[in-house]
């Protein structure tokens, strides 16, 4: 299984998806290929940021191997899931598909956790809890490896 994880500037909310799957896949011995990007590409190159760096390392996590890239329409080809944090994140990924199989792969990651509820990660750039996004990613993830190891 291939996995990208995806939002918008892929510095806050996907760098901790990417890092916390990453980590579960280890622990389950699974060999998934984990990755993520941002639908802009406004902070290309960059490491995750530093609210989202430390409430990982606060939990064992060390994410700052990563660097912000923007997703590819290659990246519709190459990877078997595309996982949306919100609906904007889901809807610029949809526009960005050719094809009704890139479509399939594009999912919300909170409807593994809350099945067909349609719950956003909400952006912590400005005023958010990275805390909280932390927590509702991490239930996530394990709700994720569930259902697609089957
Ligand atoms: P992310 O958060 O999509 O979770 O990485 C954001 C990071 C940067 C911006 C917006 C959201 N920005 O507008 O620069």
């Amino acid at each position: 299984m291939k996995v990208l994880m995806v939002c918008l500037g892929n510095i806050c909310r996907s760098p901790l998806a990417h890092g916390i799957l990453k980590d579960k896949i280890k622990e389950h011995g699974l060999s998934w290929e984990v990755d993520s990007c941002g639908t802009s590409g406004f902070h290309n190159g960059e490491l995750p940021d530093s609210r989202s760096v430390e409430v990982a390392l606060k939990k064992g996590l060390d994410i700052t191997d990563q660097r912000s890239r923007q997703l590819t329409f290659n990246d519709l080809n190459h990877f078997d899931l595309v996982i949306a944090m919100d609906s904007s994140n889901y809807s610029d990924i949809i526009q960005l598909c050719a094809t009704d199989e890139q479509k399939q792969k594009v999912k919300l990651l909170l409807n593994y956790s809350h099945p067909g509820e349609n719950r956003a990660v909400p952006d912590p750039y400005y005023h958010g809890s990275f805390e909280a996004v932390y927590d509702m990613i991490e239930l996530a993830c394990e709700a994720l490896i569930e259902e697609e190891n089957k």
